[in-house]
């Protein structure tokens, strides 16, 4: 009765003195099934249930001791998750977290689990389960980072994770505080109450603060061996003043030992060790020493230098016996083992006394997640409604939520979000806006409602998907600038209003079919101006050189017509120029040969075999003497130039060599006949492996891509390789060739100067083949590289469909293939224009990569149409695409590099021709 009430007052009191604090414990049964008061601490454990849906609740099969918490412990399961206890702190206090395992038995079979801890991203130790009956703890001082910590266990090595308690205890005031703590956590690595009573630990209420001394008598491998002989345990019951830094608690401090021989030596196991430590001694003068007596000892190891050397002489430093003397070593250097002696100075009258120790291993702090993405992150979990994506800590660290991607930055930024079908509803986060890191979104086939939200601080955004949803409100028209995005989907959405421009300039592969109300801008003469207008400064600047070359050529053109007396010539076409500035001596450097008729005549059997009829002549087959197959090419209507001119054409054709233009080997000049002869190439025209007779073999998709990606560098070199550039003027599905190994060359380049000048009594009527011909120069007359573009663009629709340019039959009253294609690619229905030998045989999203930027090609100003660089690129996506090897994912990732490693001297030249400027897209004209 008299010890009952001893007991509830004691109880009492100290429950009054340290209230503030019992309340602010938090203590969680893991795996526990109901909430309870431990009777021997009178602290509350609550059971995890609520909170912790991750795991089962396993009862323990031979729990040491009786303690409920231990009971039962809850299981993880052995995945590449991780599982997180969110625990609410207030930021910038310091607290104790403690986890604590109990495996119970081993039952047959079992394996010992070992596996991570984690304390937000913070690696805090590995939990390796040796002994099924030990509690293993697991201790930290932290101070908050934020207003709440995580706790995780992730990352299994072997067997199955699991966690008996948890534990939160507040320190006070700037207990623990180091100079590190921005940057480093402490992990406890032990805490040794020596001369303790027993085997037991103390803890609350003892220690106010519930951290847990280990006892000096446990027994455990590597644990307090080594004992210098001559220890003794002494102890008082005298209170014992523990004002100074760390307040450990007075039942600790009223224990010691004592080296009555004169030595204090011990040696333990420091687990995670070696590592950067903080160290505490705990000294009070328990013993009642006489007047003429003295304790002065040493520290006699090399692992701390500075203090190998002091004395320490306990009553001097803390004023008195019964007074807590607690010298810390703030950074040292430990080792797996740690091993020290204190031995008394010869000036002693005692030996040694030790009441207390400390070494926590600096743990540097790791990165969490950006906040702005954590937030997003958390807000997209709410609006899934499995919500299965509980206690999973932070998004990036230490693993992945699986529906996510991270950077290995620091910070870890979100890189992807996928949450395609996860049955989200709501609206888009607005918090996405600070997601910088983010390069791909996929939210596609959910239930998403409201406006898209601003996301033009995105700028990694390379792939987005939208479709299916039920977004509506307009596109904000930064879609269509945003720097990195190369695909875009959108369909089966309620968007409404305009597209941006930006996004039909064949750069993005944009899908928006399914949006009633959405529809494209009218490419009219406002969007003409306002490009016009924003890049008059880039127009005025091209005008002046373009001039200043005019005035140049002309001058020098007049110059020359007049030394020949013809002053027919006033054109003022830099193809004139072309031929000029190179009059003359270039003849000698020519590396076309000069083949005589009669050579030509054995060699193609008197003009025996006919294969085509191409746009200057028929071409002839021939074999020479050494055994090269040739293509022979009567020029027909040869009868009004110059010899001289012919000449010198040829000499500058035979000097442009490239893989994928068709070489030209010699000539024959005779009267009112000029022959080309070029390499022979086995496979014929483009032309016929598309339109050609049915037993052809069908070209499938890869190889139609090789063929325009070759095609398309033949022409790019036309136009930026020669200097001036030399513009084809005659692009179509004829005048590609197919080499032996199927790779396309380009023929019949460089013959339009010249044909110009045969024609000059017909130039009011510009060449080209119907079907293919640029109607901006069959309107005007100016002649451009895009005018190729055009005819190029026609040719990519060719290989797409299969089907012809020009056809009543096909294409109704509009008769050709541009405006018929170019209706259903805005529809976004590419899959009827597809060739029926290409469906299910090629991805759909190459196609489309190629589909778009033929459309852009057949633009009907050619200041929208791309260049052939871009082109070139665009076909390379979709052969990425089509191979897989992009994963449909990093589309023509670093293309703007191998874009600018394209670059030749001339195009750097002309630089100051922007892409936007060239494709109408220019940002300012949002
Ligand atoms: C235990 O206590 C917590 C916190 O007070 C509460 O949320 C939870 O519902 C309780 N659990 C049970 C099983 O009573
Ligand atoms: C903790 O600090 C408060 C002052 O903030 C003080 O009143 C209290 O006594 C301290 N608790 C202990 C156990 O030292
Ligand atoms: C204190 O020491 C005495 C002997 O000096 C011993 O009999 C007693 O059991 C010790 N008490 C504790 C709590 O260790
Ligand atoms: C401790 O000292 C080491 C060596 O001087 C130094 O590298 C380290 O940054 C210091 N601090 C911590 C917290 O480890
Ligand atoms: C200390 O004093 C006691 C008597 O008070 C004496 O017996 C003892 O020898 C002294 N010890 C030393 C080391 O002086
Ligand atoms: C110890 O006592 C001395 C004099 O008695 C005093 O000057 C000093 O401040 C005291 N030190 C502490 C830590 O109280
Ligand atoms: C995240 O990236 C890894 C490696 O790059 C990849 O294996 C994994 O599939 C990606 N996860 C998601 C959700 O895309």
């Amino acid at each position: 009765m008299g010890l009952l009430s001893h007991f509830l007052v004691i109880f009492f009191l100290l429950k009054s003195s340290v209230l503030c604090q019992v309340q602010e414990f938090i203590s969680i049964d893991c795996g526990g099934t109901n909430n309870y008061t431990d009777r021997s601490t009178g602290l509350a454990w609550i059971s995890d249930t609520v909170f912790m849906k991750q795991g089962k609740s396993v009862g323990v099969e031979n729990p040491n001791g009786n303690k409920v918490q231990y009971q039962r412990k809850r299981d993880f399961p052995i995945d590449s998750k991780k599982y997180c206890y969110t625990l609410r702190t207030e930021e910038r206090r310091r607290y104790l977290v403690r986890a604590t395992f109990q495996y119970g038995s081993l039952a047959n079979g079992d394996t010992y689990p070992q596996f991570q801890l984690y304390l937000d991203a913070t690696k805090w130790s590995t939990v390796s389960i040796l002994d099924a009956s030990r509690i293993y703890v697991k201790e930290i001082i932290i101070r908050a980072p934020s207003d709440f910590v995580d706790v995780c266990i992730c990352c299994a090595t072997t067997g199955s994770p699991f966690i008996s308690t948890l534990e939160l205890r507040p320190l006070n005031l700037s207990m623990y505080a180091t100079d590190y703590e921005d940057n480093f956590f402490l992990e406890v690595a032990a805490r040794i109450n020596f001369g303790a009573p027993s085997e037991d630990a103390i803890r609350y209420p003892d220690d106010p603060y519930d951290r847990i001394w280990d006892s000096d008598l446990i027994r455990r491998q590597n644990y307090l061996v080594g004992v210098a002989p001559g220890t003794e345990r002494i102890n008082t019951s005298k209170n014992i003043d523990t004002r100074t830094r760390e307040y450990p608690p007075v039942k600790v401090m009223q224990t010691a030992v004592v080296g009555t021989k004169g030595t204090l030596s011990y040696r333990l196991n420091l687990e995670d060790f070696p590592a950067n430590a903080r160290a505490y001694a705990y000294f009070a003068e328990i013993e009642d020493l006489g007047k003429n007596e003295t304790r002065k000892f040493k520290l006699e190891q090399p692992f701390f230098p500075d203090y190998s050397n002091a004395v320490v002489n306990i009553a001097e430093n803390a004023n008195g016996s019964y007074t807590l003397y607690e010298p810390s070593y703030m950074n040292v250097t430990l080792d797996f083992v740690l091993s020290f002696s204190f031995v008394k100075t010869r000036d002693s009258t005692r030996g040694p006394l030790l009441n207390a120790m400390e070494i926590s291993k600096y743990l540097e702090i790791a990165s969490k997640t950006d906040g702005q993405d954590v937030a997003v992150a958390n807000a997209l979990c709410l609006m899934s409604a499995e919500s299965s994506q509980m206690n999973e800590g932070d998004p990036c660290v230490p693993t992945n939520w699986e529906w996510l991607n991270c950077s290995s930055t620091t910070p870890p930024r979100i890189t992807k979000i996928d949450l395609s079908r996860r049955n989200l509803k709501g609206e888009i986060p607005p918090e996405i806006k600070g997601m910088e890191g983010l390069t791909e979104l996929w939210l596609d086939g959910n239930s998403l409602t409201g406006l898209l939200p601003d996301m033009s601080s995105l700028i990694n955004l390379k792939i987005v998907h939208l479709e299916d949803n039920k977004l509506t409100g307009p596109l904000p028209s930064y879609l269509g600038s945003l720097p990195s995005l190369q695909a875009l989907f959108i369909q089966n959405n309620s968007f409404s209003g305009e597209i941006p421009s930006g996004l039909l300039n064949g750069k993005i592969i944009f899908n928006y079919e399914g949006n009633p109300s959405l529809h494209r801008g009218t490419k009219d003469k406002v969007h003409f101006q306002l490009i016009l207008g924003t890049s008059i400064g880039v127009l005025a600047i091209l005008s002046v050189l373009f001039l200043g070359s005019l005035v140049l050529f002309h001058n020098l053109r007049r110059k020359k017509s007049q030394q020949k007396g013809d002053s027919r010539h006033s054109s003022t076409k830099p193809s004139t120029a072309y031929s000029m500035v190179r009059d003359g001596h270039l003849m000698d450097e020519g590396i076309a040969c000069y083949i005589t008729l009669p050579a030509l005549k054995e060699a193609t059997n008197n003009f025996s075999r006919k294969i085509g009829m191409g746009s200057f002549g028929s071409v002839y087959y021939g074999k020479m003497k050494d055994g090269k197959e040739v293509a022979v090419k009567i020029m027909t209507d040869s009868s009004t130039h110059g010899n001289h001119q012919f000449v010198t054409e040829v000499a500058l054709l035979s000097r442009i060599h490239h893989r994928n233009l068709v070489p030209l080997i010699g000539y024959c000049e005779e009267e009112y006949q000029h022959i080309l002869v070029y390499e022979y190439m086995h496979n014929g025209t483009l032309r016929d492996h598309i339109h050609g007779s049915a037993n052809q073999k069908h070209l499938d998709w890869l190889a139609r891509l090789r063929i325009a990606e070759d095609a398309a560098k033949g022409l790019e070199y036309l136009h930026t390789g020669c200097n001036p550039s030399i513009i084809h003027r005659d692009v179509k599905t004829s005048n590609i060739l197919l080499d032996i190994n199927m790779r396309a060359k380009v023929s019949d380049f460089g013959l339009s100067r010249q044909a110009e000048e045969d024609l000059t009594h017909i130039s009011s009527v510009a060449r080209g083949t119907v079907g293919y011909l640029d109607p901006e120069y069959y309107a005007n007359q100016q002649l451009t590289e895009k005018s190729d573009v055009y005819s190029f663009g026609v040719v990519l629709l060719e290989l797409i469909t299969g089907r012809k340019p020009v056809s009543t039959e096909d294409y109704g009253p509009e008769m050709n293939i541009v405006h018929w294609a170019r209706s259903l690619i805005r529809k976004g229905d590419v899959i009827s224009i597809v060739d029926p030998f290409l469906s299910g045989n090629a991805k759909t999203e190459s196609i489309w990569r190629v589909a778009e930027i033929a459309i852009q090609c057949v633009e009907q100003h050619s200041v929208s149409r791309p260049r052939m660089q871009e082109i070139i690129l665009a076909i390379q996506d979709a052969v990425k695409i089509e191979k897989g090897t992009a994963g449909n994912l990093k589309i023509s990732s670093g293309s703007s590099k191998a874009q600018s490693s394209r670059k030749t001297l001339l195009t750097s030249f002309l630089e100051i021709e922007s892409p936007d400027l060239s494709n109408g897209c220019l940002p300012s004209a949002r």
